[in-house]
């Protein structure tokens, strides 16, 4: 147990993995451990098709819920788009600009800070992945409402080497994320909640949710199967506790 931690968040973002079904049997292995758990905070990313039957199922509950993508467009004819109003209510948070979304579907700095600046007109948060701090800067020079709104936003260091992909694990170390989260905050003039992200699992969560700059993660690989998922929260006691 690691005294003098402040509680962190813990953030799954399953990816493009899990079925309705699968879905359904994640939330009935993890469920009586999560709605337990009084350390951190929880917040579980399914994908879209999922979103409906988890907030059914954790309703009642201290867990949130959190899409993986949202439109930059608002209603219209976008065939193919989800937007902010569709989520509206089923979901508490939103991780935007993550770089495998970046990678993989052509998204610019200027789609990203759309998408924030919307959803920080809406009710739901934005999670913010930034995979370096040359990428910040470009959110910070062309998005002036980052830097306005920043201690509304939950900023994500993720170097984009560190992410698993599904695979090994290859976490970059506590020392070095502490350093850069540390300067998300300094970048900002401001106190920010920023997080890590890359192949965070038991073994190691508690290690950087230690760190007086990281605080919490979001997991990507170990938050697949439940049991893994669970078992991140064993380690962790906040200060006072
Ligand atoms: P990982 O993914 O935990 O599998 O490295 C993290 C992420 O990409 O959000």
């Amino acid at each position: 147990m690691i005294k003098n931690m402040k509680k962190p968040i813990v953030i799954a973002n399953w990816k493009a993995t899990k079925t309705i079904k699968e879905t359904v049997e994640w939330i009935k292995i993890a469920k009586p451990s999560l709605e337990k758990v009084d350390c951190a905070s929880v917040v579980i990313c399914p994908p879209y098709t999922s979103l409906p039957i988890a907030a059914s199922l954790f309703e009642n509950t201290n867990i949130k819920l959190g899409a993986q993508d949202v439109s930059k467009f608002k209603k219209g004819a976008y065939t193919g788009e989800v937007t902010i109003e569709m989520l509206d209510g089923l979901v508490d948070y939103c991780i935007v600009g993550h770089s495998e979304k970046r990678r993989y579907s052509g998204e610019t700095d200027d789609d990203v800070i759309e998408k924030v600046k919307n959803l920080l007109e809406s009710t739901i948060t934005p999670i913010l992945c930034v995979s370096n701090l040359e990428q910040l800067d470009s959110y910070l020079d062309r998005g002036q409402v980052i830097v306005e709104e920043a201690e509304k936003i939950v900023f994500v260091y993720e170097p984009p080497s560190a992410i698993s992909g599904g695979k090994a694990y290859r976490p970059d170390s506590p020392e070095n994320v502490d350093k850069n989260s540390g300067k998300v905050g300094k970048k900002l003039s401001k106190k920010v909640t920023t997080v890590y992200g890359g192949s965070i699992n038991p073994d190691n969560a508690v290690s950087f949710f230690s760190k007086e700059h990281i605080d919490g993660g979001l997991v990507g690989q170990a938050s697949t199967n439940p049991n893994v998922f669970v078992d991140i929260f064993s380690n962790i006691k906040p200060a006072g506790r």
